[in-house]
């Protein structure tokens, strides 16, 4: 059975993918802080998918978190889903210098960790997929959370390209970038998100079914979502100082 580890597995679009990738026949390590919660996923997923779950309980802003993580993505995952992330109450002078970098750490160095320990394996194996989990706040000026973001799918890009010619094309990095959905992030981030129209939220698991997809397909970076296709488009079309301050508005209002 493949194996897929999934980081910030207990919540959200993380969890989407765990019960996926259970339902898709995927043994699974499903990492986050909290053991309690992670205890009763696995047990969860193995009961309804009949799959092997193993958990990992690692805070992905700590290097001991990163080394735990490391360690065992270098033992050998077919699929590695780096997702875990959390968004900051406020703009960038009303947030602890301390909570930016915890962010820099979680969004940026932790994907780069992990891709660097995944690749090797997966490459002497002939096949394996690397999803690192952005957002289409990469495409816009939105404080440290966009810059994070935007640095995930330049890193992406970048391996893709690296890693291309080699296992002929069967070890796929893909950047997932999606737009609002339902999940603690907001409420973890004390952000008001009230204001936001119906048809800008996306359903976790059609979100998980196009990231998939767009991961079998060989594209590097994926936008779900013909809403946000269209927003992602024209906003390369526009000003970016134009499309900066439209985007630090939009859900950026705290409780
Ligand atoms: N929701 C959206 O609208 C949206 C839009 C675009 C992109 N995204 C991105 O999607 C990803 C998942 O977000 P979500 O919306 O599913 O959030 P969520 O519901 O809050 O889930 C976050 C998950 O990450 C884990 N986590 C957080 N900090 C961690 C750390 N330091 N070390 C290890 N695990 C950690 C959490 O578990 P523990 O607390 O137990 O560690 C939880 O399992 C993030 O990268 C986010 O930026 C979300």
């Amino acid at each position: 059975m493949p194996t897929a580890l999934i980081t910030g597995a207990t919540a959200g679009i993380g969890a989407a993918f765990a019960r996926r990738l259970a339902a898709d026949g995927f043994d699974l390590v499903l990492l986050a802080r909290d053991s309690d919660r992670l205890a009763e996923a696995a047990r969860e997923l193995h009961d309804k998918y009949a799959v092997r779950t193993e958990v990992v309980v690692a805070d992905l802003a700590t290097d001991e978190g990163l080394k735990t993580a490391e360690e065992r993505v270098r033992n050998g995952v077919d699929l590695l889903v780096n997702n875990a992330g959390f968004g900051n109450k406020g703009t960038f002078l009303n947030v602890p210098l301390s909570d930016e970098l915890t962010m820099l750490r979680v969004h940026c160095e932790a994907v780069l960790r992990l891709t660097h320990a995944a690749l090797p394996g997966m490459l002497e194996r002939g096949r394996g997929g690397i999803i690192n989990v952005s957002s289409v706040a990469a495409f816009a000026t939105r404080g440290t959370y966009g810059a994070s973001k935007a640095w995930v799918v330049s890193f992406s890009q970048g391996v893709a390209a690296d890693i291309a010619g080699q296992a002929d094309g069967k070890v796929r990095v893909m950047a997932l970038c999606p737009g609002f959905v339902h999940t603690e992030f907001h409420e973890r981030a004390q952000m008001d998100v009230t204001g936001i129209p119906d048809f800008m939220w996306l359903d976790q698991d059609k979100l998980v079914d196009a990231a998939l997809r767009d991961l079998r397909r060989g594209v590097q970076v994926s936008v779900p979502g013909a809403q946000y296709k269209a927003i992602v488009g024209l906003s390369r079309l526009v000003p970016r100082e134009l499309v900066g301050r439209l985007s630090s508005r939009t859900g950026r209002k705290y409780d």
